[in-house]
């Protein structure tokens, strides 16, 4: 038995009173995946879980994905990354889905507190279910069918790194397309599936159009009816429907450090 409390009018909610640790014996309850499509972002807390439980709660929703890029993750669990940000490492400050340039894109995260700020590092999520509802028919109507596509050196150019560096990654990872608007393989409610992270282009627009028409796409996260906000405690573990919301980590803690554990759901090729 849990309880759910909604953090946000569109997506975001605590769920009190749940043990992720039962997960590994005895799957995911019928309503926790429920609530999981429902709210898009499950916040549970107080959870005292070692990096082998939240390995195996993430198993019990299905396979984990496998590991595209060379992050750092726990010795002995290479399943699981570590995301450790302070002020000689600070994490980059935009609004994405995670591994969208990805031909399949998770299905989902699991993130655990691990070592929090005083204060701030907060998580931001935004519903593009709500975004796409909140669309005239007429801008509906003209994104339907559209295919963008999806480019991991976007964050690299920003970050500075070298024109030689961007090709050997472009070489080994080739940008992906996917549909502007997919429609979720579980609800079957139509999603915008764009972030200003990854997508460079509308395929098949002319470029200034594409870019106005992304530009105004990308804006639709800064609405905060769309969003909910979660803010991290001691034993606080967040999972969110990658498919369906985008998220922004808060840089507001430096020189403070913050260090979560990961671990990815597998995704299918969205459509
Ligand atoms: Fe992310």
């Amino acid at each position: 038995m849990f309880e759910v409390r909604p953090i946000g009018r569109n997506c975001g909610a605590e769920i009190i009173g749940y043990r992720a640790e039962d997960a590994a014996r005895s799957g995911i309850p019928t309503d926790l995946r429920a609530a999981f499509l429902h709210y898009k972002v499950l916040v549970f807390r107080d959870q005292d879980l070692s990096t082998a439980q939240l390995k195996a709660f993430g198993q019990a929703w299905g396979p984990l994905a496998q590991q595209v890029l060379p992050e750092r993750t726990v010795p002995g669990h290479p399943e699981v990354q570590i995301l450790e940000h302070d002020e000689r490492h600070p994490p980059d400050y935009y609004w994405h889905a995670d591994l969208t340039w990805h031909p399949t894109p998770p299905l989902g995260a699991i993130l655990l507190s691990r070592e929090l700020p005083s204060v701030g590092g907060d998580t931001l999520f935004a519903d593009m279910e709500a975004a796409y509802a909140g669309l005239s028919d007429r801008m509906k109507t003209y994104l339907q069918d559209l295919v963008a596509i999806h480019d991991r050196t976007m964050p690299l150019h920003r970050r500075g790194v070298s024109p030689q560096a961007i090709y050997e990654f472009q070489q080994k990872f080739s940008p992906s397309e996917h549909p502007v608007v997919r429609t979720h393989p579980e609800t079957g409610r139509k999603l915008l599936f764009i972030n200003g992270a990854y997508t460079t282009k509308i395929k098949d627009l002319p470029m200034a159009e594409s870019q106005h028409v992304l530009d105004f796409l990308f804006t639709l996260t800064d609405v905060p009816e769309y969003q909910c906000r979660v803010r991290w405690l001691p034993g606080t573990m967040t999972m969110w429907d990658n498919r369906a919301v985008q998220h922004y980590a808060v840089g507001d803690y430096m020189p403070e450090r913050r260090r979560m554990e990961r671990v990815v759901i597998a995704g299918d090729r969205p459509a």
